[in-house]
């Protein structure tokens, strides 16, 4: 089944409770979303709960994949909340659930996400990155560069801290092959009216 896009989904109980469940399972299989784990859904909601009041507002916007009905893949689109940087914005917790996780989905999510920055007319976006986990890697391939990079500037625990890599997809520019490459997994977005 291919993956779908939907672009701010109607915020329901039952699509609010799926993202938790999903960060959830993704913090607790290593994913680098915010959290370590272990984590429990009532340590995320919170902060799910915020992030989801900017959609609410207006000012970010929420992408989703799903697959045959399922919530499979998240990021929001973050406003900067300044108006020097209005022109771009932050792509924050892109996760894909774990049993889904290396099928093209995450690529295929990232490449929809600049689709829609570009209709926005967005100049670039910027991707924040926890070192030690090879995700560099993944952004990279979509054409990502890292511009900087704060040594140790997280504390995973005491003795463990990790740089945090900026990492950055110029709009201006032509694309090379790997963000332009439609992906034989994905559909476009949709809106809900
Ligand atoms: C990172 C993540 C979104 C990638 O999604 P995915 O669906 O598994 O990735 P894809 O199948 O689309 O992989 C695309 C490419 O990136 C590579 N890749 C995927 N995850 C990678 C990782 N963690 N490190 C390095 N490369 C990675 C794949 O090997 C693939 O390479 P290829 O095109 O040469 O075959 C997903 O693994 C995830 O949700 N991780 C946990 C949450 C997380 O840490 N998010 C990052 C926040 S900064």
């Amino acid at each position: 089944m291919p993956l779908s896009f939907v672009l701010d989904p109607p915020l329901t109980d039952a699509l609010r409770a799926d993202i938790v469940a999903l960060w959830t399972d993704v913090t607790n299989a290593g994913g680098a979303v915010g959290f370590v784990a272990p984590v429990i859904p009532d340590d995320v909601r919170p902060v799910a709960e915020k992030a989801l009041a900017g959609v609410a507002e207006g000012v970010d916007r929420l992408l989703i994949g799903v697959d045959d009905g399922r919530l499979v893949a998240v990021l929001f689109i973050a406003d900067n909340r300044f108006p020097l940087k209005a022109h771009w914005r932050v792509l924050k917790r892109v996760m894909v659930r774990p049993g889904s996780q290396g099928r093209g989905y995450g690529a295929a999510l990232m490449r929809e996400a600049a689709v829609v920055a570009s209709e926005l007319g967005l100049a670039g976006l910027q991707v924040t990155v926890r070192d030690g986990h090879g995700l560099d890697g993944f952004y990279r391939r979509l054409g990502y560069r890292e511009v900087g990079r704060v040594p140790g500037a997280l504390r995973i625990a005491p003795g463990d801290d990790r740089d945090e890599l900026f990492m950055w997809l110029d709009l201006r520019q032509p694309q090379d092959a790997a963000f332009t490459a439609g992906s034989a997994a994905a559909s476009a977005t949709s809106s809900p009216a």
